[in-house]
């Protein structure tokens, strides 16, 4: 581990392969199902793709550099599976593995210690056209990618997330139905998210065997759960919602099982679970993570069911009014405080719900650490006439949630790191280009320039007030 940020909390920032690195056809680099999406039919709500993006590819050393400049001692990135064996299985592609190297170098050169998280929604497009995650060849193909990741780059790499977001991956496709492929079946989620787990696990267990230093965790976007009203029904509701969301991930990988009574829903539902196969019980329980990756963003407040099918909906269109809504038969429904302000695609800007989600996941999980590997804000933005962008919204964003999560930690919750959503503005998936997250402003109309907004310069303030 590189001595700067050796047992030092980890403050950073975050971005992942398909949403920044474009280059999409160099170098050797496989097509991923969201090359193939973006370039398809199907991408109408807003029909942009990352073939480009910020170009990353090319600039990355001008985005690390800035980001170490900024007083980041952590840069959490993703590998393009595509990027490291072509169509998902078979030969490595050594001008990708050359590349994550001089990334991996380029970070310790300058003190900055790299998280890598091995899959971050872009799945090669080969394994995607045999059932993707519903097929459980995927999880196989994924664990001996991963062995390759940690073979090429295990000497220097400390932190690995297995996985991004089990939860809001499954949800949007197999849900929602906005990322692909684009299906609305609870059904085929369930199958989904259970052989992206059991794929996590399997690459654990590969960790292990190789025995490599550090530490290796799973990343997934847990929510604190409220009610509105205290009463059974809420209370009830509540519990539906934290398995719905959290604990059929978080359990899973934490605990080594999901909650027995998420699955005796799954089985009331009438679910066929035929997908879970002698002996993967072990493989989820020798296959439990180091750390919980937190992706905090929302806390959800949810009521009791009341009527009506299955119906999850995002909002991609920017457009206040456009609103999120999720109601799970027989589970619960989505309730909203009309008096909490949202953004323009309707999340809800909550920073205590980070103090109210770590101490649940403190509780359920007590000897587990946790490092909030995203935690940001999305706002259309747009230069000034000066050419700089100001952005007291997002200052006060990160800065109170920080507040939360230090409030938590003063109150016994091991928190090992925080990473701001995200490093500079990216692709943003389905929502394209207008909705920002950066701490740096990319103006894509001028050869990608990069601009610090003043959340950068605010960012790199606090870090260095607190040595
Ligand atoms: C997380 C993802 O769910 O949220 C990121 O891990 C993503 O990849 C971020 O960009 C923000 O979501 P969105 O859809 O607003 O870009």
């Amino acid at each position: 581990m590189n001595e700067k940020a050796k047992g030092a909390f980890l403050w950073g920032s975050a971005t992942a392969a398909y949403q920044c690195e474009g280059a999409w056809q160099e170098d050797g680099k496989g097509i991923s199902n969201w090359d193939a999406f973006c370039h398809s039919d199907k991408n109408v709500v807003n029909p942009v793709n990352a073939d480009v993006s910020c170009d990353y590819y090319h600039h990355y050393e001008e985005d690390i550099k800035m980001l170490a400049n900024g007083g980041q001692n952590a840069y959490r990135f993703s590998i393009a599976w595509t990027r490291i064996i072509p169509d998902g299985i078979g030969a490595v592609n050594e001008a990708g593995v050359a590349f994550y190297n001089r990334v991996i170098d380029c970070c310790l050169g300058h003190g900055v210690e790299p998280l890598v998280t091995m899959y971050h929604y872009d799945l090669p497009q080969a394994l995607f056209e045999r059932g993707g995650w519903e097929n459980r060849e995927t999880c196989e193909a994924y664990a001996a990618y991963a062995k390759t990741c940690f073979e090429r780059f295990g000497d220097r790499v400390h932190y690995w997330a297995t996985i991004n977001e089990p939860n809001y991956e499954t949800q949007c496709c197999y849900a929602a139905g906005n990322y692909p492929p684009n299906v609305q079946d609870l059904g085929r989620r369930w199958r989904a998210m259970y052989h992206l787990l059991l794929g996590s696990a399997m690459a654990v267990a590969e960790f292990r065997a190789g025995g490599y230093q550090g530490m290796i965790g799973l990343v997934n976007d847990s929510y604190s759960i409220e009610t509105l009203v205290d009463d059974e029904s809420y209370r009830k509701a509540a519990h539906c919602a934290d398995l719905f969301y959290n604990r059929c991930v978080n359990d899973t990988c934490v605990l080594g099982e999901p909650p027995r009574d998420f699955v005796e829903k799954l089985v009331a539902d009438g679910y066929d679970l035929s997908y879970v196969l002698d002996g993967d019980d072990e493989i989820l329980r020798s296959g439990t993570v180091d750390y919980l990756g937190v992706n905090a963003y929302l806390r959800y407040l949810v009521k009791p069911y009341t009527q009506g099918e299955t119906h999850l909906k995002m909002s991609n269109s920017g457009k206040k009014g456009d609103r999120v809504e999720a109601v799970v038969k027989n589970w619960f429904e989505l309730d909203r405080d009309e008096s909490i302000p949202t953004n323009d695609w309707d999340m809800e800007i909550y920073p205590k719900g980070l103090y109210n989600l770590l101490m649940a996941l403190h509780d359920l999980y007590p000897d587990t650490p946790f490092i909030i590997t995203e935690n940001g804000i999305g706002y259309h933005e747009h230069l000034d006439e000066l050419g700089n962008v100001h952005d007291p919204y997002r200052i006060e964003f990160q800065s109170q949630h920080i507040a939360w999560m230090r409030e938590a930690m003063r109150e016994g919750v091991d928190v090992r790191g925080y990473f701001v959503w995200s490093t500079m503005d990216v692709y943003s998936w389905i929502n394209g280009y207008a909705k920002r997250y950066g701490l740096v402003y990319i103006d894509y109309d001028n050869g990608n320039k990069r601009i610090p907004k003043d959340s950068y310069y605010w960012y790199k303030g606090f870090i260095s007030s607190l040595e």
